[in-house]
């Protein structure tokens, strides 16, 4: 026997397809699953072999054994594309290719699991993140064009307060209090100018301090509960710039909550993140959860643009900085929002250099 006809030959092989690959006996119960198969469904082969179909994979209102048990029965081959499989923690829509197996009087059926909306999701990320430096880039050269006309003006009623009289004096402050207060709102939408610092830090450290900068503002009802994963490495990045990208987006819930509630600040890692056109092995994801009224229908797909707020007293602006400060850690900010469940996900991608020194993934 030569080393190709070795069954962990063949396991291996079926581990570095893209798809997921999936075998059910005759009585629809699982009894193989490939690696990608694990990752695709977000489950362990121990979690799962030996369970039902049905659970394996929940089609929702199109339970899939009906077409394992036809496939079975006729011995042909079916395809059920766009099927959405409803996860407890994911959604995802598959194509599932079915094939019935027969090998000695034995009789199963091979489903492939075939992402689809992966490439959707990425076009559909660069789409809104082209869109959303357009809109950036629109406005800073507008702060730009109005700042220099502005520091004139100011300048101009300084000059003419010197000259006044006391009572007219009150109208040359108002010129220079306003300019001051435009001044500031230009110098926000324009958002830092400076390029990262970036060094190796530690996550955690961050978010501590947002969560310690958050606690001073929020009234006694509203509680901060910390979450984290203590084994991720170090990333590298700007401390400064990922602090204030993360205290936008948690006094955001905050200002959602008023008087009462619940933010959760949760870390983990996540493996296989396509970020733009990048995929990496591991990244860092940062959820922001609260458990408010949530991000109004409305607004759900536009509050990363800058001047979009729902808030009387808002800029619009804090959302469309953090994006900003996040893209150029090369991560993504995602958002999901349902009354009494508003999620913000941070991804930061690992250097590939320290991925390799964590332990437990060698050999995938
Ligand atoms: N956790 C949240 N819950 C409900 N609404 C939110 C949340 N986070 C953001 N929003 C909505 O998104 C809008 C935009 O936020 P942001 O860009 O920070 O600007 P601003 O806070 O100045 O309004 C907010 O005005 C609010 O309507
Ligand atoms: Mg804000």
């Amino acid at each position: 026997m030569t080393a190709s006809d070795t069954p962990s030959f063949y396991r291996r092989i079926l581990d570095n397809l893209g798809d997921g690959v999936l075998l059910f006996d005759k009585t629809l119960t699982l009894t193989y699953i490939n690696m990608p198969g694990e990752m695709l469904l977000a489950v362990s082969a121990r979690q799962v072999l030996g369970a039902r179909a049905r659970l394996v994979l929940p089609c929702g209102e199109q339970p899939v054994e009906p077409d394992l048990r036809h496939a079975m029965e006729t011995g042909i081959s079916l395809t059920k594309r766009n099927v959405t499989l409803v996860h407890p923690l994911h959604v995802i829509t598959v194509n599932l290719h079915i094939s019935p197996i027969t090998e000695d009087e034995a009789t199963g059926v091979l489903v492939q699991v075939q992402q689809v909306d992966r490439h959707l999701r990425i076009s559909m990320e660069e789409q809104l993140l082209a869109q959303q430096n357009a809109a950036r880039s629109l406005l800073r050269g507008l702060a730009h064009e109005i700042k220099n006309p502005l520091g004139g003006l100011r300048g101009a009623a300084q000059l003419l307060e010197r000259e006044l009289q006391d009572e007219l004096r009150e109208y040359t402050q108002i010129i220079i209090e306003e300019s001051d207060r435009l001044q500031s709102l230009l110098d926000r939408m324009l958002g830092p100018n400076k390029l990262p610092q970036k060094a190796w830090l530690n996550i955690h450290r961050v978010l501590d301090r947002v969560t310690q900068l958050v606690q001073a503002e929020v009234p006694a009802g509203v509680r901060i509960v910390r979450d984290y994963d203590p084994s991720i490495p170090e990333i590298f990045g700007d401390a400064d710039q990922l602090i204030q990208a993360i205290l936008n987006i948690v006094r955001n819930a905050a200002q959602a909550l008023g008087m009462h509630g619940r933010i959760v600040i949760r870390s983990r890692i996540d493996r296989q993140v396509t970020i733009g056109e990048r995929r990496h092995r591991m990244a860092v994801k940062i959820d922001i959860i609260d458990d408010g009224p949530g991000i109004k229908p409305e607004l759900l797909n536009h509050i990363f643009y800058p001047m979009v707020t729902g808030r009387a007293e808002g800029t619009g602006l804090g959302l469309s900085i953090a994006q900003g400060l996040i893209s150029q850690h090369g991560g993504l900010i995602e958002c999901s929002s349902v009354p009494g469940n508003t999620v913000f996900s941070l991804f930061l991608p690992l250097e590939e250099d320290h991925e390799a020194s964590v332990p437990g993934l060698g050999g995938r």
